[in-house]
């Protein structure tokens, strides 16, 4: 695997084989680094974090039944046992909520940790938010470790500086930007995830690519099929290198706005649409399959207002369905309400769509005012879509 970095006067990601830096002016630092065998007694890559200070190990109900007797056999290993507890922290979006960082923020008064104490998140995407929102207040804040177990989690949840949870009915209402001190990747955890969760990832995963990285887009296409049917295991190496360019693809994008000031963001390719896919679903259709299809959206509203070529257009489209997703979907396409929904996204965006779009395999931009584009042609994509999915789908 080549190193490769990306340097200018504001920030700075480095990478190397199996870790990616990120600093910047700001005043934080931290590293992304992968592993194998987290869980190894002779794998430091926990155990250097935590030396000299009290830690509480929050784990999601998953985890627990799956590696519960792995993690507890790593920490007696290393560490005596009045200085970490371990602790089952419920998940699921239900949980993901006010009441359950109170529940953090108890469980660490309780064991007395103090602002040199160290919060562990060993879980899901859901985790690693509430984990880091409950670091960045208690005590005012401490310090707190990223191990996430899902791709999703390992791609895009687990590396930003974003922490938060539900509240009132709304997602991710309440939280904070605060960066964990580190995050580490084990990509053989991911051998137990349901299918869903390895493609909700790689939807993610196809967003970079789609908007920045032409290489990935290739290697997704070569090599799909294996990736998911392994859950990333078959070829360590490859399931290895393409998690560590989604990841850097996706830390060069946030870099240089990792407090949002700047609203044309990249990275929300697959994010106008999905919001109201997800929420007219109720919730069925999971974030990254919904993001699959408002890709698809985004890109044939590309092509309708020609900035992106047939040719592109077709593969983004062959790739997602290959790969199981669908870019059309008869119970949440409509075009009226989607409309609508994009309408009250323009207000959340200070008056701006900002709606990206590829120009390319790899190449992307925005349609920045909501007047460059009309209902009727958003209900053209839609029916383009539905015959395109039927024309691929349909037995020859
Ligand atoms: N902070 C951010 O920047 C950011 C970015 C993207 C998404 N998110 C948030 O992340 C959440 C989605 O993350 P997610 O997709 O990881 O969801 P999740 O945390 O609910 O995990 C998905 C499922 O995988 C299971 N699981 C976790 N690890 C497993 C493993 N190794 N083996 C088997 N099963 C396992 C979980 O129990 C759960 O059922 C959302 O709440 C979203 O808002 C945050």
């Amino acid at each position: 695997m080549k190193d490769i970095s990306l340097m200018n006067s504001l920030q700075q990601v480095t990478s190397e084989e199996n870790l990616i830096s990120v600093h910047n002016s700001y005043d934080f630092s931290f590293n992304v680094e992968q592993t194998q065998g987290i869980f190894n007694l002779d794998n430091m890559a926990i155990a250097k974090y935590c030396r000299g200070r009290k830690c509480i190990v929050c784990i999601s109900p998953r985890i627990k039944k799956l590696y519960f007797t792995e993690i507890q056999t790593y920490f007696s290993r290393h560490f005596p046992d009045a200085s970490y507890q371990i602790e089952e922290i419920r998940t699921g979006e239900a949980n993901k909520n006010l009441e359950t960082v109170e529940k953090v923020c108890e469980l660490s008064k309780a064991f007395s940790l103090d602002r040199r104490g160290l919060l562990i998140a060993i879980g899901g995407g859901i985790l690693m938010d509430i984990v880091g929102f409950a670091a960045s207040m208690y005590k005012r804040k401490i310090d707190y470790l990223r191990i996430p177990t899902t791709l999703l989690g390992q791609i895009d949840a687990g590396i930003g500086i974003k922490t938060g949870v539900n509240f009132k009915g709304s997602k991710n209402f309440i939280g904070s930007f605060y960066p964990p001190i580190g995050v580490i990747n084990d990509i053989e955890l991911l051998k137990s995830l349901d299918k869903t969760d390895i493609l909700c990832g790689l939807s993610e995963i196809i967003k970079m690519a789609i908007i920045v990285d032409q290489s990935l887009f290739q290697k997704i296409e070569d090599h799909h099929r294996l990736l998911i049917d392994s859950n990333f295991q078959f070829d360590v190496l490859l399931g290895k290198e393409v998690n560590h360019l989604a990841i850097l693809r996706m830390l060069e994008q946030l870099t240089t706005n990792f407090y949002e000031k700047d609203l044309e963001r990249l990275v929300d390719f697959g994010h106008s649409f999905s919001p109201f896919i997800e929420q007219y679903s109720n919730f069925s259709i999971p974030h990254g399959i919904a993001v699959a299809m408002d890709m698809a959206i985004s890109t044939e509203i590309a092509y309708l207002t020609g900035k992106i070529g047939e040719s592109d257009r077709v593969r983004v489209y062959k790739l997602l369905l290959s790969i199981g997703l669908n870019i059309f979907d008869e119970s949440t396409y409509h075009a009226n309400l989607m409309w609508k929904s994009l309408n009250d996204i323009v207000l959340h965006r200070g008056g701006d769509l900002n709606l990206v779009i590829p120009f390319g395999i790899g190449q992307s931009g925005f349609i920045k005012k909501i007047e460059e584009i009309n209902i009727t042609i958003l209900d053209r994509a839609i029916n383009n879509l539905k015959s395109f999915q039927n024309e691929l789908r349909s037995p020859e």
